[in-house]
């Protein structure tokens, strides 16, 4: 029967719906069989059996659907090439993140035009990977104006924009730590929070200490922004501690977790999110996902698409390695890209495929959501169905 209101899509003959509602299907997952999910208007109006009627109809010709993925963490606004220190990592030259100083460099020297076609062309690789929500930071910019240049960029193509102007110490504040983060939490702050969601800060050694990232988070919450934080990427560090205690909305990459850290993130309401792609790419050990989650930790999986860590877009490799690597199991890996994410970002209208919820979805070329890890390095994303978002174009510099 068709139904009144908006344009009205089905998604039909799907062999594997996952919902993520557990009230709606079977485990976890909700998982319904020879299912139906029709969209009115892009809001999911209901799942039923195979077979319903709307305006326009997708056959998934009994494939895998699951909701869209949501990748909670990229660094997307950036120009240069950093492939170089990615061989020479490869042969054996550690990473430190001093690489950012790099791509600041070449991204305040390019036009914003060229700037927003780079991001465009990485979303639509993403889009083209399942990613239907994405979050984007600045952090290459690294003064006031590129810094809001970046968010001005990032807020014309996502609404989960995030300010990082605390990324690294660029160069011409060199011995004068101090002196930036009080850039960071005053004029930098106040021209970039318009086009922000989010504030982060990189609290590691090398980068930005406990008490620097408490202030910019502080600085952050008084402006109206909600709270991230990058902590314990490259060794033990207090970025757990600090993001559980300011209630960040997420802690992220969590390579090294102490008991403590597992205590605190359990017991808060802040998500521990995993970046394995860039673990693999900075040959550091997996984190122990594992034991984060048999403690009750919230936890989500995301990209870190960026130019020196992380070059990637694609979440079907972050399960793999998830499932490989970090012991999750499949079902937690794509929970960890679906919900988690969206709890990454606390929201509660993406990430799942049930009424009320945006109908943002994937067409596997797979019967199962196994795929995804059973099948690593092969496209298995059929169709993404839904934004990544709007594209407005900018005005020439
Ligand atoms: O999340 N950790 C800090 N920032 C990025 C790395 C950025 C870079 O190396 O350019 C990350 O891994």
């Amino acid at each position: 029967m068709a139904r009144p209101g908006g344009p009205t899509l089905v998604i039909d003959n799907i062999g594997s719906l996952i919902t993520n509602d557990p009230e709606i299907g079977r485990g976890p997952l909700g998982i319904v069989e020879q299912a139906s999910v029709v969209i009115v208007d892009g809001v999911v109006d209901f799942i039923g059996e195979s077979g319903a009627i709307a305006d326009e109809r997708i056959d998934a010709q009994g494939a895998c659907v699951l909701p869209g993925f949501v990748d909670s963490h990229t660094h997307l606004v950036f120009a240069g090439d950093r492939s170089e220190e990615f061989t020479a990592r490869m042969a054996g030259r550690p990473y430190d993140g001093g690489g950012i100083r790099v791509t600041t460099e070449a991204t305040r020297a390019t036009p914003t035009t060229e700037l927003d076609r780079l991001v465009r062309m990485r979303l639509a690789e993403a889009h083209h990977a399942g990613t239907t929500t994405i979050e984007i930071k600045s952090g290459y910019g690294l003064n006031v104006a590129d810094e809001a240049r970046s968010l001005a960029v990032a807020g014309r193509h996502t609404v989960e924009t995030t300010f990082l102007g605390a990324h690294l110490l660029p160069s011409e504040f060199e011995g004068r730590a101090d002196d930036y983060i009080d850039l960071v939490c005053n004029e930098m702050l106040a021209a970039s929070a318009p086009a922000a969601r989010w504030i982060d800060a990189f609290c590691e050694t090398g980068a930005f200490d406990a008490d620097q990232c408490r202030a910019v988070l502080d600085a952050g919450r008084t402006a109206g922004l909600g709270l991230r934080l990058h902590g314990n990427q490259l060794g033990h560090g207090p970025g757990v501690q600090v993001a559980v205690e300011c209630g960040c909305a997420s802690v992220d990459h969590c390579t090294y977790l102490s008991d403590a850290d597992i205590e605190a993130l359990a017991a808060s309401s802040t998500v521990a999110t995993f970046l394995p792609a860039t673990d693999f790419s900075t040959r550091q050990p997996y984190p122990d996902a594992r034991r984060a989650i048999d403690a009750g930790v919230t936890v989500a999986i995301a990209s870190n698409c960026n130019p020196g860590s992380s070059y990637t877009t694609s979440i079907s490799f972050c399960i793999a390695l998830a499932v490989r690597d970090m012991h999750m199991t499949i079902d937690e890996a794509v929970q960890a890209v679906t919900v988690g994410g969206a709890a990454a970002l606390r929201r509660t209208d993406i990430g799942r495929l049930t009424p009320g919820a945006r109908g943002h979805a994937v067409i596997l070329d797979a019967p199962t959501h196994h795929h995804l890890a059973y099948r690593p390095g092969v496209p298995l994303i059929r169709r993404t169905i839904g934004p990544l978002g709007a594209t407005r174009s900018i005005p020439e510099d």
